[in-house]
């Protein structure tokens, strides 16, 4: 603490004893305990089962539908289809604001994409309600539906939640055209699937016209907002509580079309009633990561110093509604070069509406970057980090700005250290371990922008010297709960045991979104704020009262530890926050805080995370097949409060990197338009065993810009870096460079090396 009088006066309640420290998770124990409550676990007196029929077409019509054969079933209490389904006030198709996505409530008799609800059955039991649902038998008119990128494009002018679909600065045309060195690929994602531990549930009861919700959101505020549009109904009376979530992700952020026909369900019945997708169902109503097809053009000096990026997008996005994933604009803030386009299109193809998913464009657009730049390091004849670092970005390529903090170069230093990236050799098929195999080793540049949303937050300090803390934040399973509670309890001056931490439910103040990896930032500024202005408060009657030993200290300045006010000159001097409140006659005292981003210093920065991801891979020379042997990320992303934590979202999102590189696709029968891996046996992800070595260094970075605690974005940085830095350690491996995700092994033994013609 002996640093404290050298700091700015805005940091210093921040400098507590919490925030900085390894907490273990506050809902650890509830978790393995299996006494954390979430929706699905809720059993309301009455409950009734709701079960989604869904269209086994991708286009068409459904025209009959046996509702008499399943309301014949002695356990089915009610079949709600687009006949009988109670009004809404507005149209789920109707566009009311860039965040409200068309829903599928059974609002027609129409089929979109397969996967689609086309009917919901309510009955006294889950079992019944199955039954009920496989009696439907539906009939349709089916069309031929389309769920590849082959075929007509748009050019998109916007991308993701409102980014511009197009930039540029400089020439891009003449600088390409005038460079020495040119390389030019395209590079395929695949549509990828939410698979949360936690599936899309909600458990209602209707109150009169009010609505008691509980249901897993990223959003509280949102899910209210656009629950009380749906019904008509006034945002007080609609409560969501949602304490836990197994996982969000981008796929819970806004209210979901099945959670919607939950509430319609509860309505058609008159009871409380329990919807939860099963993981089939996942595919389709509740977002996924679309498919891209992505070029990239670099132009370089004989050097190897970039001259011209191009990064266009063709992307698929549904029929019906517009999120087109902003792939190509990672290219914005990566690396340095004078002229820079970035491009998208979309494709309209038979499939839900494609939504955010971690990392939503930074994944598959620093993928494709990351292995465009490895093929240009290569055809400069450098290594790939002194190749990244020649070309490093000073200040944000597309726009001039400087950054308002960027460690990136320490990032790369610690990786490679780390790693022992300098004994690298430069050609590839030159490495192998004892058991004869292929070893290649990868880099890839992590980055993500630091997000800031709105929030308000409420701090009490009540008489007896204790602290409350109220703010309607989401823990996904990320440890917002723990991280929000140290900034909490700093933001008091108090232990976290000290102040009850409130948090989940709707009732408590807006803490924005748990998304764009801005909630810490977000809801911890709002907390901070509220502590800062609850002190103040405190301080004013203090400095104010003759009887204080703080009577006139206002100039020099308070201070709070400990649950005492100190002088900021002389920390023995002052006196307990229920001395104060005692004094006062007052049971407790109240303060509030905000938070947003900042217009002025968003003009001014940019503000990205950084990090930079280091992967050693094996790969068998006989059959072709690969392992992950060593992941390093080294990332930094301004102040952290909760190094465990961090270290844990770290640690995702690379394994998620993993997942993209070598693991995820969900596959579409094309004669159908169904998904023909819609479970957890075929639509793969990493295993433990496919993740042996992983290691996350946390790089210090200092960011008086950002907001107010400094700090930036964990959640989503981790997976941005890794995809590519795999998929270059397997070119360095093997000599083959695969331009497709995720990479198998039938690629390689299919494929053409650059350095070599023996294949793998
Ligand atoms: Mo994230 S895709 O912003 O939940």
């Amino acid at each position: 603490m002996s640093d404290i009088a050298s700091l700015p006066t805005g940091s210093r309640q921040r400098q507590g004893s919490n925030i900085g420290q390894p907490m273990t998770r506050r809902d650890g124990i509830l978790k393995v305990t299996g006494s954390a409550t979430y929706a699905a676990d809720n059993n309301p007196e009455g409950l009734m089962h709701a079960v989604l029929a869904t269209a086994t077409i991708a286009r068409g019509k459904v025209t009959r539908l046996d509702v008499e054969a399943a309301r014949a079933h002695p356990g089915v209490v009610e079949v709600m289809t687009p006949e009988n389904r109670p009004p809404l006030a507005t149209d789920p198709d109707e566009k009311t604001n860039p965040f409200a996505f068309r829903l599928d409530a059974l609002q027609n008799d129409g089929v979109r994409y397969a996967g689609q609800p086309i009917a919901v059955v309510v009955a006294k039991t889950l079992e019944a309600a199955v039954e009920g649902a496989a009696l439907l038998r539906p009939s349709y008119e089916t069309e031929a539906a389309r769920v590849d990128l082959e075929g007509e494009s748009f050019v998109a002018e916007i991308v993701g939640p409102g980014a511009p679909g197009r930039a540029a600065s400089g020439d891009f045309d003449a600088a390409f055209a005038s460079a020495a060195k040119h390389i030019e690929a395209t590079y395929d994602t695949p549509p990828q699937y939410h698979n949360a531990m936690e599936p899309h549930s909600i458990v209602v009861r209707w109150e009169g016209d009010s609505l008691s919700i509980d249901m897993p959101t990223q959003g509280l505020a949102m899910a209210v907002g656009r629950t009380a549009e749906l019904f008509g109904i006034s945002p007080e009376k609609i409560h969501i509580r949602s304490p836990f979530l197994g996982g969000g992700f981008g796929s819970k952020g806004l209210a979901a079309g099945p959670q919607v026909l939950g509430i319609l369900a509860a309505k058609l019945v008159g009871a409380p009633v329990k919807l939860v997708l099963t993981r089939q169902q996942m595919y389709g109503p509740v977002g996924h990561r679309g498919q891209t097809r992505q070029t990239v053009k670099l132009g370089m000096g004989e050097d190897g110093r970039l001259a011209a990026i191009e990064h266009h997008t063709l992307t698929s996005t549904s029929r019906f509604d517009d999120f087109l994933e902003p792939a190509s604009n990672v290219t914005h803030s990566l690396y340095a070069a004078p002229a820079i386009r970035t491009t998208h299109a979309g494709s309209r193809i038979d499939i839900g509406t494609p939504m955010f998913m971690r990392a939503p464009g930074e994944a598959p657009g620093s993928a494709a970057l990351e292995s465009a730049i490895d093929e240009a390091a290569f055809a400069a004849g450098m290594d790939p980090l002194d190749f990244r670092l020649l070309n490093y970005a000073e200040v944000e390529p597309i726009s001039g700005k400087p950054f308002s903090s960027k460690a990136l170069r320490e990032c790369y230093e610690r990786g490679a250290a780390r790693f022992g990236w300098s004994k690298r050799p430069q050609a590839p098929r030159s490495m192998r371990d004892g058991e004869g195999r292929l070893l290649g080793w990868g880099v890839g540049t992590a980055t993500f922008p630091a997000i800031m949303f709105q929030a308000e937050a409420r701090a009490v300090i009540r008489a007896d010297g204790s602290g409350l803390m109220e703010i309607g934040a989401h823990d996904m399973g990320q440890g917002a709960w723990t991280a929000l509670h140290q900034i909490a309890a700093d933001g008091l001056g108090l232990s976290m045991d000290e102040v009850e931490f409130r948090s989940g439910s709707s009732d408590l103040p807006n803490a924005g979104i748990a998304g764009g990896s801005g909630h810490t930032a977000t809801a911890g500024t709002a907390l901070h704020g509220a502590g800062e202005d609850v002190i103040a408060r405190l301080t004013e009657l203090a400095v104010n009262d003759e009887a204080s030993p703080l009577y006139g200290a206002g100039n020099v300045g308070v201070v709070a530890r400990n649950g005492r006010l100190v002088r900021q000159d002389d920390e023995s001097r002052g006196e307990p926050y229920a001395a104060i409140l005692k004094r006062a006659g007052l049971a407790e005292i109240e303060g509030r805080g905000q938070s947003a981003a900042d217009p002025a210093a968003q003009e001014r920065y940019a503000m990205d995370a950084h990090g930079a991801v280091f992967a050693e891979v094996a790969v068998d020379p006989n059959l072709g097949q690969i392992r992950v042997t060593r992941l390093v990320g080294a990332f930094a992303a301004g102040r952290v409060i909760n190094p465990r934590m961090v270290e844990s979202q770290y640690y995702g999102g690379m394994i998620w990197g993993l997942s993209f590189a070598l693991h995820e696709e969900a596959v579409h029968d094309k004669r159908t338009g169904r998904i023909m891996n819609a479970n957890l046996a075929e639509y793969r992800v990493p295993v433990n065993a496919d993740v042996p070595s992983l290691e996350a260094i946390l790089v210090h970075e200092d960011d008086p810009h950002v907001n107010a605690l400094g700090v930036k974005g964990v959640g989503e940085i981790g997976i941005t870096g890794t995809v590519g830095a795999i998929a270059n350690a397997i070119w360095h491996a093997t000599g083959v460079r695969v331009r497709r995700f995720p990479i198998g092994l039938a690629d390689l033994l299919g494929g053409t090396p650059d350095v070599s013609d023996k294949g793998v």
